[in-house]
């Protein structure tokens, strides 16, 4: 499906036996969310979306999954992307994103929190752009983002 030769790991559709690879990245980069607060119900609503969603994994042979992002059904909608902190910088999260872009077929959207900085500088890197700043009560407000 999408193979990074040099850096050794491939991108495939996500298995059930993924399940707890994924939530485990899932958890580990939530605590680095300080601003979000309690994870329960971030986990409830990811727990929630994967009977539903098209979800890819990037998988490297000694690792295991490094990476997943589930793309909301029906919809060019990127509801996770998810990188193992020690994967990052890599081109998982760009490989993630072309796979589901390819399939959507149009352009993807997401919605960052405002203060991930991190990801938005990502987001910029590979092109994104803003379509819109939403919901800042309480200084926790996240912008919606379009690819290319
Ligand atoms: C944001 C995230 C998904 C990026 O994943 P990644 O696999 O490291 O990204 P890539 O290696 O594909 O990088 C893509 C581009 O973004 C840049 N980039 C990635 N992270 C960056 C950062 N923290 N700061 C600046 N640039 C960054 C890369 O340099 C690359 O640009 P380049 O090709 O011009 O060099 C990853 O940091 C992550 O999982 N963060 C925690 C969870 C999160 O915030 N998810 C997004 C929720 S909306």
């Amino acid at each position: 499906m999408y193979t990074h030769d040099a850096a050794g790991w491939h991108i495939r559709k996500y298995q059930t036996h993924d399940g707890q690879a994924c939530m485990s990245i899932f958890m580990s980069c939530l605590r680095k969310f300080a601003w979000r607060g309690t994870p329960r119900p971030y986990v409830a609503r990811l727990i929630r979306s994967i009977p539903n969603s098209r979800i890819w994994v990037a998988e490297e042979p000694y690792a295991g999954v490094i990476g997943f992002l589930t793309l909301q059904p029906g919809e060019a909608y990127v509801d996770h992307l998810f990188v193992h902190e020690d994967w990052r910088f890599c081109g998982v999260a760009r490989g993630l994103l072309e796979v589901a872009r390819d399939t959507a077929c149009q352009p993807l959207t997401l919605d960052v929190d405002t203060q991930n900085f991190g990801a938005r500088k990502a987001y910029e890197s590979l092109g994104w752009k803003v379509m819109a700043a939403a919901d800042v009560t309480g200084g926790r407000g996240q912008i919606r983002l379009v690819s290319p």
